[in-house]
Order: structure tokens, then C-alpha cells, then sequence
């Protein structure tokens, strides 16, 4: 799928402006502070909904504006679809082919896109919530059963958590059975879901990350939880892991079983890539996660995702980089950094100075 069209009006540094891309590998550049994050964080507003930096939805209304609007129109296998979002200070409105999307699931899986910056190099290095996140984002985008039963999931266990730390023990004693049953039915839906992505992600991971070293680095991706099966039988094994728990978790005052704690092993040549990785080591594995998974949406889809890349490729070596793009050649790639050289033989440039586009 490609995005056609991006159409900015006071969101963050841009007063109004409008990028016609290209299907191949879009390269926006341009010095510090310009606008390139702006321009890929609006894109990756159009397929999600929010942004990819912890930030407030208010905080993209341009200094001084009322509002912010985003449209984009994108061509995907299933049609041209159109995406807008108004910003307004206390809310936001989203818009799919002109009609108002009530909850934000609605709004997941029109326009699909896998987005990297250097700060996905926490994917790697810190902790597993950023590699729960990376599963979340990726499975919230390709199934939206899986996104409402996160949502639910993470609102019954903030519950539970409340009752095992405030509760008295009786209430707690009569009460968590009922939490169980609904928690354990959500988490065996993400569980199984998880299993099947990192089942596929794994020898697409390998391979990619195999590709970008020049067969130097074998990199092995597996899940770190022991749930296995399928849902009817995951929602038994968690159920009784929950009742197993139950002890433990009132003396700690909260749930230690779920799929709140997994996590995703990684390895470089059979060391974990977290102790052992170097800077770049840790960098290419984190692209060769995301490359992989671009590779799961076409499995699934029939199509690629959109990718973004910002700032993504400055800190590879030349090598490295050259084969990256190699690599992406065959999809939507809009690519931000700040030395245009870094990728010379790009489809369409856009050069950015103070929120707009100061020519090619
Ligand atoms: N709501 C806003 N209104 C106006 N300007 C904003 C708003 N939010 C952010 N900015 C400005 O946008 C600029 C940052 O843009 P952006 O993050 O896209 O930079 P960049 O071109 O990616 O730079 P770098 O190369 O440093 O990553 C900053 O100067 C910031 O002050
Ligand atoms: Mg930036």
C-alpha cells in the first residue's frame, strides 16, 4: 500500500503543506529542526491514530492555533482510502472516507505502516515493554480482536491489581475468581496471537538480519513465555497459572502471571544481543525485527505496509545502509535524515526548512 498524498495544516512547525510521495523510497531531508519527524509522525498518525513519540495529542497543534488537521489518501489492494484527523486541544476527530470513526480500532488497518527511529534501538536494549510494545503495535495494526482484547485486558488487570493491593481479603478471595475467568480469556486471545507473530517473525528475522551482515550474524528471535496451544487451551493453562499465583500475588499486591510479563528473547550468534550486542549490532537487529516484520503484514495482507524510517540509517555503515536499501526497494519507504548523499539514488526528494518544503 502507498500513501499518495499527505496534506498538513498547523500541525507542529507547519503552517499548511502538501506532500504528493512517491510508492518507492521517498527521502525527506533537511537540517535539524525542520519539520522531517513532523512530516513521518503525521503519516504514522493517519494509519494508528497516535503518535509515535510520548506525546500529548494536543501538543501537534501548530503554536498559537486552535486546531491541527491531517489528511492523507492512500492506495492500498482493497481501494483508495482517505484518512483525516482534526486535532483540538481537549479531543480529536477521525474521519475514514469521510465518515467518523467512533473508536479508535475502527481506524486500525486501513493504512498500515511500520515505523523506526533511533529510539526503537530500546527494542533491543531496554526493557521488555518495549518489546511488548513492538508485538502490540504490530498485531493492534493487523487484527483489531487483538487490540480490543489488549485494551480490555490491561483494564481488568489494572482492577485486579486494585483489589489485590486495596482490598480486604475476603472480597479479594471471593472476587478474583470472577476477574480471572475475564482476564484469562483476553490474555489467552494476545497469547495466542504473540505465539503465532513470533512463529512467523522469527525465520524472517534471521534472514533479514542474516541478509544486512552478509551472512556475518545469525540472529535467533523467540518468545520467552511458556504458554503454548490453542486459545480454549491457553485460557486453561493461564486460568490455572492465576489460581497457582494467587498467594504470591496478594502478598505482592499484584498479578505476576500474564501476558503482562512476556517478552521476546533475541540473539546474535547465540549470545543475548542485549549484554553481549555492539551499538551497531544492536541497531541491525532492531531494523532486522522491523523488516521482518513488514514481511508478516505481506504474508497476511497480499501487501506491504508503509515504512518509516526517520533517522534510521545514519548511525549503519556504508554497507550496512546500501543493503538496507536494497532491501526496501519494493515497498513505500519515506526515509528522513539530515545528509540528502546518505541515500542518492532515492525515487523523489523533499528538502525541509522551517515546516515546508523548500524544493527537491
Ligand atoms: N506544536 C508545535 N507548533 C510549532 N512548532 C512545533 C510544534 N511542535 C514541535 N514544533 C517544532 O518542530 C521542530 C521539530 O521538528 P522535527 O522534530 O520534525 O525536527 P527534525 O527535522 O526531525 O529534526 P532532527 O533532525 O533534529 O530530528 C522544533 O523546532 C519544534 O519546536
Ligand atoms: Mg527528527
Amino acid at each position: 500500500m502507498n500513501i499518495e498524498t499527505l496534506y498538513l495544516k498547523n500541525f507542529r512547525n507547519y503552517r499548511e503543506e502538501t506532500f504528493s510521495f512517491s510508492g518507492g523510497i521517498n527521502v525527506v531531508y533537511g537540517r535539524n529542526a525542520q519539520g522531517k519527524t513532523n512530516c513521518a509522525e503525521a503519516v504514522f498518525y493517519l494509519c494508528t491514530g497516535y503518535s509515535p513519540r510520548a506525546t500529548k495529542d494536543s501538543q501537534v497543534i501548530r503554536y498559537g492555533e486552535e486546531s491541527a488537521y491531517v489528511t492523507g489518501t492512500a492506495a492500498t489492494s482493497y481501494g483508495k482510502v482517505e484518512v483525516g484527523l482534526t486535532f483540538f486541544p481537549k479531543s480529536k476527530r477521525v474521519l475514514v472516507n469521510g465518515v467518523e470513526v467512533m473508536r479508535m480500532g475502527e481506524l486500525l488497518g486501513n493504512i498500515n505502516s511500520v515505523f523506526f527511529n533511533p529510539n526503537d534501538l530500546k527494542l533491543i536494549k531496554e526493557s521488555p515493554e518495549d518489546r511488548r510494545k513492538f508485538m502490540d503495535i504490530s498485531l493492534s495494526q493487523m487484527n483489531r480482536r487483538y487490540f480490543y482484547a489488549l485494551q480490555k485486558y490491561k483494564k481488568i488487570l489494572s482492577q485486579r491489581n486494585r483489589l489485590l493491593k486495596e482490598g480486604d481479603e475476603e472480597t479479594v478471595r471471593e472476587t478474583l475468581p470472577v476477574w480471572d475467568e475475564q482476564l484469562a480469556a483476553h490474555a489467552a486471545v494476545i497469547v495466542a496471537e504473540r505465539n503465532e507473530f513470533l512463529k512467523v517473525l522469527s525465520p524472517l528475522a534471521a534472514d533479514a538480519h542474516s541478509y544486512i551482515t552478509d551472512g556475518k550474524e545469525t540472529l535467533a528471535v523467540s518468545a520467552s513465555g511458556r504458554y503454548e496451544g490453542d486459545e480454549k487451551s491457553l485460557k486453561s493453562q493461564i486460568i490455572a497459572d492465576l489460581n497457582d499465583s494467587r498467594e504470591r500475588s496478594m502478598a505482592l499486591g499484584y498479578t505476576t502471571v500474564g501476558p503482562h510479563r512476556d517478552d521476546i528473547k533475541i540473539k546474535i550468534n547465540g549470545e543475548d544481543v542485549r549484554v553481549y550486542g555492539s551499538q551497531g549490532q544492536q541497531r541491525t537487529a532492531a531494523l532486522s525485527l522491523k523488516l521482518a516484520e513488514l514481511e508478516v503484514f505481506r504474508l497476511r495482507f497480499g501487501e506491504y505496509p508503509v515504512l518509516l524510517l526517520d533517522d534510521a540509517l545514519s548511525e549503519l555503515d556504508a554497507q550496512r545502509r546500501a543493503r538496507v536499501i536494497g532491501r526496501i526497494k519494493q515497498l513505500q519507504t519515506i526515509i528522513t535524515l539530515t545528509d540528502r548523499d546518505e541515500v542518492p539514488a532515492a525515487d523523489r526528494y523533499f528538502h525541509i526548512e522551517e515546516g515546508g518544503i523548500k524544493g527537491e
